[in-house]
């Protein structure tokens, strides 16, 4: 993997799905070392409350299985397993970089056992049909181009009566909130990155690619298109963030799950 460091990368909006995946991978192999303390850092540290308040709204009653989609260094599959003491955690990620600093942290907790992190495609995900009850992807679906897929590929692994739980940041609709959010995106989180960052385009393109993700509303229009019933969507920290989830259709609910969401 070529691992070059860009002042700027060309919108999304621009280029083709190959293009925007070989981008994707080209940053976060290089960010890998500063990639935990800038997520962190840039944002507040709501990242993590972002995590925990998805990690929450999970069931497991099947499988006790989660799996984590483009985990990254691991950190929703880490909060997962803490929570959850009974659940096994598959994490997938197509970066050895990510994967490799999510094993170390796995390995600092003493969870391999409970945890495992595979090399692999979200578009092409190498588990059996139904085997998980909850998928998630944290900050995952905004950097794959064919989204439609990697949900497909989701809603296929979990159980019927299983969900999904989409965490991912948005450009607000507010006027106001987003001139402020546009100016810290693209004049001071660039800045700020590039005294921590190897590659400071990488925050260029993290603007870029969150100003050209679907609105809440039609994020959830799509996840209904592809089969996912009961879709909600939930506003955190003014918006600039959203969690999507949805059911796989299938068995009904065991009584009392309602009373849990
Ligand atoms: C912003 S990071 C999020 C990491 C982690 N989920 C978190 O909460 O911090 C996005 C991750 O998605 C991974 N990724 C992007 N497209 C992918 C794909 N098609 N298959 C697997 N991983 C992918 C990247 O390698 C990167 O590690």
């Amino acid at each position: 993997m070529k691992t070059t460091c860009k002042e700027k990368y060309p919108s999304v909006s621009t280029i083709t799905q190959t293009e925007h995946i070989r981008i994707v991978k080209e940053i976060f192999s290089t960010v890998t070392k500063r990639y935990d303390f800038l997520n962190h850092f840039l944002s507040m540290r709501r990242d993590i409350a972002w995590r925990r308040f998805a990690v929450k709204k999970m069931h497991f009653l099947h499988t006790h299985r989660l799996l984590d989609v483009a985990c990254g260094t691991a950190d929703l599959a880490l909060m997962a397993a803490a929570r959850y003491p009974e659940i096994n955690v598959t994490g997938i990620d197509f970066v050895q970089a990510m994967i490799d600093a999510g094993q170390k942290k796995i390995n600092n907790k003493d969870l391999s056992v409970r945890i495992k992190l595979v090399r692999g495609d979200a578009l092409s995900l190498p588990f059996n049909d139904n085997t998980f009850d909850v998928a998630g992807i944290a900050f995952g679906i905004r950097n794959i181009p064919d989204r439609i897929s990697a949900l497909e590929e989701m809603l296929r692994v979990i159980v019927p009566g299983g969900r999904i739980m989409v965490l991912e940041m948005t450009f607000s609709r507010n006027s106001i909130l987003r001139k402020l959010y546009h100016t810290y995106l693209n004049r001071i989180l660039p800045h700020l990155a590039k005294r921590f960052s190897m590659n400071a385009g990488a925050y260029y393109y993290l603007a870029d690619s969150i100003m050209n993700f679907p609105a809440p509303d039609e994020f959830a229009q799509i996840m209904e298109e592809i089969g996912f019933e009961q879709v909600k969507k939930y506003r955190l920290t003014l918006g600039i963030t959203y969690l999507h989830t949805g059911i796989k259709p299938g068995l009904p609910h065991p009584p009392g799950l309602q009373q849990l969401c």
